[in-house]
């Protein structure tokens, strides 16, 4: 047998308790499947006097980074500490002193992915990351290696359990934003500033990573067009449902001309008869990256996505589509992903395919990142105007105006409300993202106009 792999947990808190307490529990397991032994050798931790629910021994807990890192017994630093400023120290003094990263950071890889490989690619050291994208989901592997030989056309993911596990909790449960939130929290699946669950950027992150594998690019924070639920109101949901679909929060990647292309162009998304998405023609060499709240049909697959779990859609031009689905948040389910890593570094395949896939690295060439303006698709349009005459001819004369066909409007039937504002409901037919937002410019100038209106894409 192989030499016993030392590692040095950074973070013992949701994800960090559940590495601990499988390598203390299953080292056997571990061992067996890896061919050599996993040891636990340090823990670093804020405060080691923190009563912890993992029986982690007193003597190998500390708050030295430095001594963890440097320690000879440690060969891999898996970073679960979160944040970025710290957390990115931690990894480049890891790969700087020859030890491979494991990490479920995110926030970090979006934000510093290609420093962070390059040093990796330097001490030929091995950074890996299923953890980070999709919790207990394998899409990294999947992705990065199990489609290797397709040039992915569309991804669909939702990515973030917090937001998921909100929605259908207030959807199923009739639960308050705040309240299915906390609960959230209390489950562990929320990061330690929830803003950025419920905003879309944590959601960016990990299209940012996969828009990184599968399309070759560095996506910056602001190539991602983004908005989350933490807006939502319980109104649109209801509206949602009586039309007959469901919000779920997707993080989207659209290569040129794939989705509601121009009528005459063929949708990806409609399999021909023959099934074969080799027949489909892309010359795609553009790519728009976007997380937003998605209206999609109720017998949609991912509408059936419930709770905290996760799910990615990818299409490939020579597999088709692909489905990916499983929780994505909290301790069992991103400690499998960790140790996953841990046993990939051990038997040596990590180091292998890190070194083939050369991500971040300034060698790739990339697609190009399209604005999410030239995206086409329907929208469902909510505006709070005055119930009076002529109200409903000015909206669709503007649409009319940006060539913005409708296909269906709700409006409840309200008692005499003397001109008060009243919910009004538009489902168009596909239009240009950007011609759709001229369009609500304008509306929302209209002096009946009570409040923005609230637009979201429609998934079919
Ligand atoms: P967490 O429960 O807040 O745990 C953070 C751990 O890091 C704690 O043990 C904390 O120590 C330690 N820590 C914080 N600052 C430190 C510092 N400066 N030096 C040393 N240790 C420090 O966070 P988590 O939910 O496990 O998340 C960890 C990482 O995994 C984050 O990057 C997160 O985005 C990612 N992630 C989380 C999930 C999830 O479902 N929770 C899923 C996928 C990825 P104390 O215990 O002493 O406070
Ligand atoms: N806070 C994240 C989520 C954890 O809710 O999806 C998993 O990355």
């Amino acid at each position: 047998m192989l030499d016993t792999l030392g590692i040095a947990l950074i973070g013992c808190g949701t994800v960090g308790g559940g590495v601990a307490d499988v390598l203390l529990r299953h080292g056997d397991r571990l061992a067996a499947r890896a061919g050599r032994s996993l040891a636990l050798r340090r823990v670093v931790v804020r405060d080691p006097a923190k009563l912890r629910d993992v029986p982690v021994p007193a003597d190998i807990v500390s708050t030295d980074h430095a001594a963890a890192i440097h320690d000879p017994a440690v060969h891999v630093v898996v970073e679960l500490m979160g944040g970025t400023t710290t957390a990115k120290k931690v990894v480049l003094d890891a790969l700087a002193a020859g030890k491979h990263v494991v990490t479920a950071n995110k926030a970090l890889l979006a934000e510093a992915g290609h420093e962070i490989f390059e040093a990796a690619r330097r001490a030929e050291r091995a950074v890996c990351f299923e953890a980070a994208v999709a919790g207990g989901v394998p899409i990294i592997r999947a992705l990065g290696e199990s489609l290797a030989a397709n040039q992915v056309t569309a991804i669909q993911g939702i990515l973030n359990g917090t937001s998921n596990f909100i929605l259908t909790a207030m959807a199923e449960r009739g639960m308050t934003y705040a309240a299915a939130l906390a609960e959230a929290q209390r489950l562990g699946y929320a990061e330690a500033d929830p803003t950025l669950d419920v905003d879309g950027s944590d959601a960016a992150h990990k299209l940012a990573i996969l828009a990184q594998i599968a399309f070759g690019v560095t996506a910056k924070p602001t190539d991602i067009s983004r908005q989350g639920i933490d807006t939502l109101d319980a109104m649109d949901i209801r509206f949602a449902d009586e039309l007959g679909y469901t919000i779920k929060l997707l993080a989207e990647a659209w290569t040129s001309g794939t989705r509601n292309a121009e009528p005459g162009v063929r949708n990806e998304k409609q399999p021909d008869s023959s099934g074969s998405a080799l027949r489909t023609p892309h010359s795609a060499l553009g790519v728009a990256l976007h997380v937003a709240p998605v209206l999609l049909r109720h017998t949609d697959l991912l509408a059936q996505v419930r709770g905290a779990y996760n799910a990615v859609l990818v299409r490939g031009d020579v597999v088709g589509e692909t489905l990916y689905q499983g929780p994505g948040a909290g301790r069992g389910p991103t400690a499998s992903s960790v140790l996953a890593d841990l046993i990939d570094l051990a038997v040596g395949r990590a180091q292998r395919t890190f070194a083939a896939a050369q991500l971040w690295s300034k060698a790739s060439k990339g697609f190009a990142i399209e604005p999410p303006e030239r995206v086409r698709s329907r929208f469902y349009l909510r505006l709070l105007v005055a119930d009076k005459p002529g109200v409903l001819a000015d909206v669709t004369r503007i649409l009319a105006d940006e060539q913005i066909s409708i296909s269906s409007v709700v409006q409840h039937e309200a008692a005499e409300s003397g001109g008060s504002p009243v919910p009004l409901v538009i489902v168009t037919h596909a239009a240009e993202t950007g011609r759709f937002k001229l369009a609500l410019a304008k509306i929302n100038r209209l002096a009946t106009a009570a409040a923005p209106a609230v637009f979201f894409s429609m998934g079919d």
